[in-house]
């Protein structure tokens, strides 16, 4: 596995490939790896011939009091990972290469960013807009794999890669659960024991509320309230939001037609977990 820092060499090694009719797949990453990422990376494997993944913790999608000075960080660890997945190249550019002095141009997907995570992050999907804009620049790929984990910043990277037609195929990769439900998440290493098994409660919430339109249930109202009340009962866990929203516009709907996506942030402590569930009626 390469590992590549400069931007020009990144550049260099993807337009190499691409004469030579190799298909790149791309999954672009902060870090801390598990086994969700790991995940994405073997579902990269078997749609291309070059897989890259980017390590970069992105500064531009992280708010004044959020976590970026502590955010998870081990190079080695995630270097070995993804070696052994057999990745063609890790590419882990510098903060100043990314944003060098004088720095002012950013993307904002407008009306996808203001809802659901948008409303409690100001300024972070115009972050995550950014820089991933900048680094389907640099790679190059022919493919982009998300997780549906963070469901509103996989359609908000759909809606730019469309809006400013770019020639990328975006996938969305299903969310991997811990044995227990608990979706796989980097912030999940700000659990405490006791927070760990509290927050087994979104994913059973979300579970209970697919019974529920399975056995013919279709209103927000009635989905909402039992989420609700569901993680209400660990007193652990703080709500920040529960909605459930149009899949494409992530706009708040009444009842589930044909699609919609259940979606929630939750903080334990220091954690701010998501989750959600695209539930069929
Ligand atoms: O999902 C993430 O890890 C980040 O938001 C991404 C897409 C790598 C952009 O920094």
């Amino acid at each position: 596995m390469q590992i590549i820092e400069p931007i020009a060499d990144m550049r260099a090694w993807s337009e190499g490939e691409r004469r030579q009719g190799r298909r790149i797949v791309f999954v672009p990453t902060m870090g801390s790896l598990h086994e969700g990422h790991l995940s994405l990376v073997r579902d990269a494997k078997s749609r291309g011939e070059r897989v890259v993944v980017s390590i970069f913790v992105n500064p531009m999608q992280f708010g004044p009091s959020e976590d970026f000075a502590k955010y998870p960080r081990d190079l080695q660890r995630d270097r070995s990972m993804l070696e052994s997945l057999g990745v063609d190249v890790l590419f882990h550019p510098t903060v100043g290469e990314i944003y060098p002095d004088g720095y002012q141009t950013h993307i904002e997907v407008e009306n996808l960013s203001l809802p659901l995570c948008g409303a409690v992050r100001p300024g972070h999907f115009r972050g995550v807009a950014t820089v991933v804009a900048k680094l389907f620049n640099i790679v190059q790929p022919h493919i982009a794999i998300f997780g549906e984990k963070d469901f509103q910043q996989l359609q908000i990277v759909r809606r730019l890669v469309r809006d400013l037609s770019m020639n990328i195929e975006i996938v969305g990769h299903p969310i991997v659960r811990e044995a227990d439900g608990l979706a796989m998440s980097s912030r999940n290493a700000y659990l405490t024991a006791e927070e760990r098994r509290a927050a087994v409660c979104l994913s059973r919430a979300l579970c209970k509320a697919e019974k529920l339109v399975r056995r013919g249930e279709s209103s927000a109202a009635a989905l909402l309230h039992l989420v609700t009340a569901e993680i209400a009962q660990e007193s652990l866990a703080q709500i920040e939001y529960v909605k459930l929203c149009d899949v494409d516009s992530l706009q708040d709907v009444e009842r589930v037609e044909g699609a919609a996506v259940l979606a929630l942030a939750v903080r334990f402590g220091r954690a701010r977990l998501i989750d959600n569930r695209v539930i069929k009626h």
